[in-house]
């Protein structure tokens, strides 16, 4: 529900566990003054009171650091960093936006092109607009925040419109921008006050509400560590500048007001829906105040927007949760599964797939394929896909990128050929393709040297022996919706693997007039976006899943028109269980892929159990990417029962709801479970990453989850207790007591009974 208190000029943004509440001080400015558990009348009342006291300016001293600001500009006299930065067509680059008007409306706005969250009926979502403007250049910013109550989301957005006679060039706007205060918010003598330090008043909140955030950085097969500590005075940039969304940092970040862990603490997290050069931007300043900003980085970015002309930032959604990051979790799970990802496959069961990848590489030909691809089908697996190496000349990754026809040495009857007997044998087909790309050697490149990103004059870089295609180019993206189109129907595909594997650089174009350059990040990006929804559009029920070396491109932004990405190109299974457990706070595992190997594994060397490797693999989107004909029979059994396995507890895994029980990060044990959407059935899966240190008293966990009324049963007649107790008494199955295996791991069914 979304108000505006005339009276006191604000605005209340109310979910069911969070409140959110901006102002309009007299001065015009905007004003956050809260977000986090529903407030009680005198608590609110006394936060207003506060607020209007302070919310005069003063003139005398910077006073505009000293209040909460949302969206704020730069360069009066607020000198933090800024939400967004403009410059005028006079060169001056100071902007004044002032409150002007609001708008509630119902459901959320059509915002056009680019990755976008739904929202239904039955989410009673609204939309607030706030309108501010800036009437020297004649310039609007509409603020959007749309709300999901049940979920305690607010998907923020900005909107800059130029409604003046003069271009303006934006260098940077934020999708999303706060002040938090610091705390405590709940306990001591300023409870739900929320005190605010900075008027010269003496503090001690600095101690007792200090920030701490958890990233999420990485790099190639290593993506997605989770890193939790404390935030210091200053400004710390969570970026990518590659392009793409990295892999060295993922567009998903957690702050917290003090220690927070699984079930405890105020958590707000931002999760942006972009898949190139994104930035939360945190500032720390000396009253402990946090400043948040997330959207497009504004690094190398400009922007030209002419009269008449608007520019739509993409979406940052916040999530806020009272109790810890398992809130936090819940509710973007939930989001990303109903509002985010669609089509054809958001509620089908995703198919087992067999990639031929680890098994081959470009190593292969009709007959190999073919054998891999019957055993298989004995196995039990659903989808066959044939990853890179099955076009032009690529024999290895120095060539043919671009040329999107099948390679007949290889694969003589063709693509079609080739899945008519997949087909065949009852299987799916699936093909990997990696649009955005060129190699110098191939024949696109030869006819169009100058559809790759360059600076004429320089030396175009490669990585990976490629270039990167222009994607803000139509004719480009004509010519890859053409030949792609083509192929993808010839072989009549069911999935398609859309991978990308390098960062760009050198990012220039011909097309573009000299002030438009800094656009071009960006209309790569949208470009990207453009062809992928033309192909969505053109294979409606195709299953699309995203990669970029790895999981590079993992992203909100991705999710909207591929509904599962590639995790990571490490498919060890110990380091799995790190890169799959952190990328849980943010994405389901449903979305995830994650794939059993072979072993010695082909990045890290380690031989882990084939039970560890499939117990990893079917905590997410499970398939398998190996040539198990090399795999004795004994194997092979073993992987058919895994994945008769992985077929009774699908619906769980991919439709049921996640918890983490126990970190890797922090302790010896990865533990986390699953739970059916009518909490009659649960998974908990336990893996020992670490043998316990000699004399470790070994501490079991807590389920989640379950319903405290009824009776759960551990598979097969063991512990049997009601769903109160497996939450609030701790359990330790007996192997992890005292393992003798350094790495054993256990997955354990309970089943409700009456
Ligand atoms: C990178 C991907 O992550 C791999 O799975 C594989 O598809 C290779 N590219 C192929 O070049």
């Amino acid at each position: 529900m979304i108000t505006f208190h005339k009276a006191k000029n604000y605005f209340q943004l109310q979910g069911e566990g969070s409140t959110y509440l901006l102002g309009v001080p007299p001065n015009g400015d905007l004003h956050h003054l809260y977000w986090g558990k529903p407030l009680s009348a005198s608590a609110l009342k006394k936060l207003l009171a506060e607020w209007k006291k302070r919310s005069l300016e003063t003139e005398h001293h910077v006073s505009r650091e000293f209040q909460r600001r949302e969206y704020a500009d730069f360069g009066h006299n607020d000198l933090r960093t800024p939400a967004f930065q403009l410059e005028h067509a006079d060169g001056y680059r100071i902007s004044e936006f002032l409150y002007d008007s609001f708008q509630i409306l119902p459901g959320k706005p059509d915002f056009g092109p680019g990755p976008s969250s739904r929202a239904e009926e039955a989410d009673q979502v609204q939309t607030l607009k706030v309108l501010l403007k800036d009437k020297l250049h004649k310039l609007e910013l509409d603020l959007y925040y749309t709300l999901y109550p049940s979920r305690n989301l607010l998907v923020r957005r900005t909107i800059l419109r130029n409604r003046g006679s003069k271009p303006v060039s934006i260098l940077k706007l934020s999708s999303a921008s706060l002040d938090l205060p610091p705390g405590p918010l709940t306990r001591g003598p300023q409870a739900e006050g929320q005190a605010m330090p900075g008027l010269g008043t003496k503090s001690t909140e600095a101690q007792t509400g200090s920030w701490r955030l958890v990233r999420f950085p990485g790099r190639w097969a290593q993506e997605r560590q989770m890193k939790e500590g404390p935030l210091q005075e200053g400004t710390l940039r969570l970026e990518s500048r590659r392009g793409i969304s990295s892999h060295e940092m993922n567009p998903f970040a957690m702050v917290s007001r003090g220690q927070s862990d699984e079930e405890k603490g105020e958590v707000y997290g931002f999760a942006l829906a972009t898949s190139g050069n994104w930035l939360i931007e945190t500032e720390l300043f000396r009253d402990q105040t946090l400043r948040v900003n997330a959207g497009l980085n504004d690094f190398n970015f400009k922007w030209n927007l002419g009269p008449g002309k608007a520019f739509v930032s993409p979406e940052c959604v916040m999530a806020y949760s009272a109790s810890g990051f398992s809130g936090i979790s819940f509710n973007l799970h939930r989001f990303i599964r109903e509002r985010v990802i669609g089509g054809h496959w958001q509620y089908r069961p995703r198919p087992m797939l067999l990639n031929n990848w680890e098994a081959t590489y470009f190593k292969f030909n009709h007959e190999k394929l073919m054998r891999i691809a019957r055993a298989g089908k004995e196995a039990g697996l659903e989808l066959f896909v044939l990853d890179d190496g099955w076009f032009s000349k690529r024999d290895d990754d120095t060539s043919s990128l671009g040329d999107w026809f099948v390679d007949k040495r290889k694969l003589p009857r063709g693509l079609r050929g080739l899945s008519d007997d997949i087909h065949g044998l009852g299987l799916k087909f699936g093909l990997w393709i990696e649009p955005e790309m060129v190699s110098p050697k191939s024949l696109l490149y030869k006819k169009h040297p100058g559809w790759c990103l360059h600076v004429p004059g320089r030396r175009r870089r490669m990585a990976r022996s490629q270039l990167v295609l222009d994607m803000s180019r139509p004719e480009v993206r004509d010519y890859l919706f053409e030949t792609i189109g083509k192929a993808l129907e010839e072989a009549r595909v069911d999935y398609v693997k859309w991978d990308m594997n390098r960062s760009l650089s050198e990012v220039g174009n011909e097309v573009l007039t000299p002030g438009k350059q800094g656009e071009l990040y960006f209309r790569y990006l949208m470009g990207v976006y453009d062809l992928m929804d033309r192909l969505n559009r053109r294979f409606p029920k195709v299953l699309f899943e995203g990669c970029s070396g790895g999981g590079a491109r993992f992203d909100l932004g991705i999710l909207h028109y591929h509904p599962q990405i590639w995790a990571s190109d490490n498919t060890d299974g110990l380091d799995r269980t790190f890169i799959q457990y952190a990328t849980s706070f943010a994405y389901p595992p449903l979305v995830t892929g994650a794939h059993i190997s072979s072993v010695p594994n082909h990045i890290t060397h380690r031989s882990m159990s084939l039970k560890w490797r499939a117990l990893v693999a079917m905590s997410g989107n499970f398939g398998v990417e190996a040539d198990i004909t090399k795999w004795r029979p004994s194997e092979r059994k073993e992987l058919a029962d895994y994945i008769r396995l992985y077929k009774e507890i699908r619906p769980i895994v991919q439709f049921g709801d996640f918890y983490r029980l126990e970190n890797p990060y922090q302790s010896n044990r990865a533990s986390w479970m699953f739970v059916s959407p009518d909490q009659r059935k649960a998974l908990v899966f336990v893996f020992q990453v670490k043998p316990p240190k000699k004399g470790e008293k070994a501490e079991g966990f807590k389920l989640k989850g379950l319903k405290a009324g009824l009776t759960y049963e551990l598979q097969n007649g063991g512990l049997k207790q009601s769903g109160e107790k497996w939450m609030t008494k701790r359990w330790l199955p007996g192997i992890f007591k005292n393992p003798k295996n350094p790495h054993a791991c256990e997955l354990f069914h309970l089943t409700a009974r009456r």
